[in-house]
């Protein structure tokens, strides 16, 4: 079975052709049919009705579709959106990009995040994002790495109030389908932007901004500021706002709601941690309790349901490869001991995987390893301008 909904992505001379012939066929831009889950308060997205508050923040190189997909299959995920992808690069059809923008039905409704800093060209890439079956398109103005924001991108977008609400304008007019902002609070703490950005976007038709609680300088340095999410929720009329930054538990998210008044979550590295945060957060909402706590088994199912996909998309060598970057995460919460991490880091074949899964299930949890602990959220490494 090949489980990728992959279409080509367009080259210049071929998209309008492309577009007309997708619009001609594709009815997978429209809202998806949402079962609400009683108790479960459901979050409106523009046209969109979402069946929880809680959404999966990108991760790039983690939260690719099939972590996604194993991530919905635990339920309570309203929403997921993909990795950064070049708006320039999508237009040119370069193959990385199409990666990042491959999905399933399974993986429904997902947003697709885009950057660049031409109005023109993004709106061009949202306009085939849509036809796509995109449900909905994020645009990227927190990332701090200086390969996007030397070109405008990124957070370079939140020191330029007037261009960059004409540009989303632009993207915002181009396309039926809802149209969301991802920020960080701003350049640096002289300069908190984004309630002056946020309350402007409000005004030309954005359905909601989602707000990392740090500064591009900051990185992913100190403690999430929630006075400074706060400023964003108060600058709004009723665009909904999600909070972001360092949400990894039922506490956590209680305090972003609370002292925030923010409208949703948007959990990005706690979901590597905890996979089942979002149904957990659900459960929370209808009965006050977090439901059951997966065990040591229960995690190792979900990294092989995870492994599993990615073989399926990407073919046993590629999967493996990818699937290294994740054996850190999993490595923190499973503590495996540094032989079989080392065998996860060197990972090639599926045999080789399905030979640590089976140590791992005979060896049993280390000691004094606890269902529901969770280890420290790790930070990319080295200067912030180059992770
Ligand atoms: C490895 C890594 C990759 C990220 N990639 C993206 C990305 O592609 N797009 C984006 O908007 N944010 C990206 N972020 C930022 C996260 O979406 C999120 O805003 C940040 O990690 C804070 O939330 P968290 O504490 O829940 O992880 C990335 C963060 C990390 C650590």
């Amino acid at each position: 079975m090949t489980f990728a909904w992959h279409y080509p992505a367009p080259d210049g001379a071929r998209l309008a052709y492309k577009i007309d012939l997708m619009a001609s066929t594709a009815v997978l831009h429209e809202a998806p049919t949402i079962t609400p889950q009683a108790g479960v308060r459901t979050f409106r997205l523009g046209s969109l009705t979402l069946h929880s508050r809680y959404f999966l923040s990108p991760l790039a190189g983690y939260t690719n579709f099939p972590f996604r997909v194993a991530v919905r299959e635990l339920g309570g995920l309203a929403l997921a959106t993909t990795e950064l992808v070049s708006t320039k690069a999508l237009l040119l059809g370069s193959a990385k990009t199409s990666e990042f923008i491959e999905t399933c039905p399974a993986d429904a409704p997902l947003a697709v995040q885009i950057y660049g800093a031409d109005a023109g060209e993004m709106r061009e890439a949202a306009q085939w994002l849509e036809n796509y079956g995109a449900a909905a398109i994020d645009i990227n103005m927190g990332c701090p790495v200086a390969k996007v924001v030397k070109n405008g991108g990124g957070s370079a977008m939140m020191c330029n109030v007037a261009g960059t609400t004409q540009l989303v304008r632009t993207i915002v007019e181009g396309v039926r389908i809802p149209v969301t902002v991802k920020m960080r609070l701003g350049w640096d703490d002289a300069n908190h932007t984004s309630p002056q950005l946020a309350r402007a976007f409000e005004q030309v038709g954005v359905a909601a901004v989602t707000i990392h609680g740090r500064t591009r300088e900051q990185g992913f340095s100190g403690a999430v500021n929630i006075a400074g999410i706060r400023a964003v929720v108060e600058a709004v009329e009723r665009m909904p706002i999600i909070g972001n930054g360092d949400v990894r538990s039922i506490a956590d998210a209680e305090r972003m709601f609370q002292e925030t008044g923010c409208a949703g979550i948007g959990i990005g590295r706690g979901a590597l941690l905890n996979p089942w945060i979002f149904a957990q957060l659900c459960s929370w909402e209808q009965s006050g309790h977090l439901g059951s706590i997966p065990g040591y088994d229960r995690r190792i199912d979900f990294m092989s349901r995870h492994y599993h996909l990615l073989v399926e998309q990407r073919g046993e060598r590629h999967a493996s490869l990818t699937f290294r970057k994740c054996g850190g995460w999993y490595s923190r919460v499973l503590r495996p001991g540094k032989e079989i991490h080392r065998q996860m880091m060197m990972l090639e074949r599926v045999a080789d995987f399905e030979e640590i899964v089976a140590t791992l299930r005979s060896k049993g949890p280390p000691p004094h390893w606890k269902a529901g602990e969770m280890p420290e959220i790790a930070v990319p490494k080295g200067p912030i301008s180059h992770w």
